[in-house]
């Protein structure tokens, strides 16, 4: 656990004491998100399908920040599933201040040649379940007038991505969704917020079956969540939370697309 005593402050200036909500919390960024928040004297509902995991963290962040903590185990491949999450929270009296929806994965390779079910599948997590919990939760924060909602894209969602091309198109819907929202909820007192990381240490490559030189000098899964909970807590409308990848999406904006994803197309192209 790599996140300090006593947490961002700027996190815990607007969310000490309050309840957050995160999907995919057994790995990754999720569990760095939900680190960071924990840290912030966040008290957490941690959701996934991998329950030991959930378990696990719960019990560790429990301990270590004096918060409580619920795990929900969760398919979010399953259409009802946000609707159990809601009905366990909200629905059984919990209010939930903090939405992050970080759940998601990729899957690399020829379009043509991958599994149709696996593609389907990627846009049932990474945008349905998406679009249905934050349909759940997001009339009640308009109704206590405050309320806070991450939505984990991609700096993929900044231009095509062959071989990664059904995952980067689910990270611009999720990139532009939470852009959209962010302007729509503003004047009822709800931040939401576009998380768009670049290569970050996690379970992600191994899930994608990508190779592992696409995740060289990968970013530390901690210092993207500490970043995008606090742009969050500021209300911008999307954080990128490292150097290159700001660099890289303002000067793509000056050259044309097709010639950017040329460019994407020969760095992903699979070697064999
Ligand atoms: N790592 C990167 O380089 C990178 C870069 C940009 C954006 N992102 C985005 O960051 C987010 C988190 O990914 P990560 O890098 O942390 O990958 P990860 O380590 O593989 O974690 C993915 C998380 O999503 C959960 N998840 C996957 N499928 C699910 C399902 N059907 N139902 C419920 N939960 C599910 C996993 O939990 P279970 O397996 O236990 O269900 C896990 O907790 C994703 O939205 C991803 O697109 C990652």
């Amino acid at each position: 656990m790599t996140s300090s005593a006593q947490g961002s402050s700027i996190l815990r200036k607007r969310w000490q004491g309050k309840w957050g909500l995160v999907t995919g919390a057994s790995a990754g960024i999720g569990m760095a998100l939900a680190e960071e928040l924990a840290a912030a004297g966040v008290n957490l509902v941690l959701t996934a399908r991998r329950q030991d995991r959930l378990q696990a963290l719960a019990a560790k962040l429990a301990t270590a920040f004096g918060i409580q903590t619920k795990v929900l185990v969760a398919d979010l491949e399953q259409a009802d599933a946000p609707e159990q999450i809601f009905a366990a929270t909200e629905g059984a009296g919990q209010s939930i201040d903090v939405l992050i929806n970080n759940a998601g994965f990729g899957y690399y390779g020829e379009f043509s040649k991958g599994d149709p079910a696996r593609q389907t599948a990627m846009v049932q997590v990474n945008c349905s379940a998406v679009v249905a919990l934050t349909n759940l939760f997001l009339p009640r924060m308009i109704a206590r007038k405050r309320g806070d909602i991450m939505i984990v894209a991609s700096t993929a969602a900044y231009q095509p991505v062959p071989y990664l091309a059904t995952y980067a198109a689910t990270k611009v819907f999720d990139r532009f969704l939470a852009e959209a929202l962010a302007q729509e909820v503003r004047p009822f007192g709800v931040h939401v917020s576009a998380l768009c990381p670049g290569p970050t240490e996690s379970e992600f490559g191994q899930v994608a079956g990508s190779p592992a030189d696409q995740f060289r000098g990968s970013q530390k899964a901690s210092s993207v969540a500490r970043k995008g909970l606090e742009g969050l807590a500021l209300g911008r409308q999307w954080v990128i939370p490292y150097f290159v990848g700001q660099a890289g999406v303002f000067v793509q904006r000056f050259l044309p697309r097709r010639m950017v994803t040329a460019g994407v197309a020969k760095a992903f192209r699979p070697k064999n």
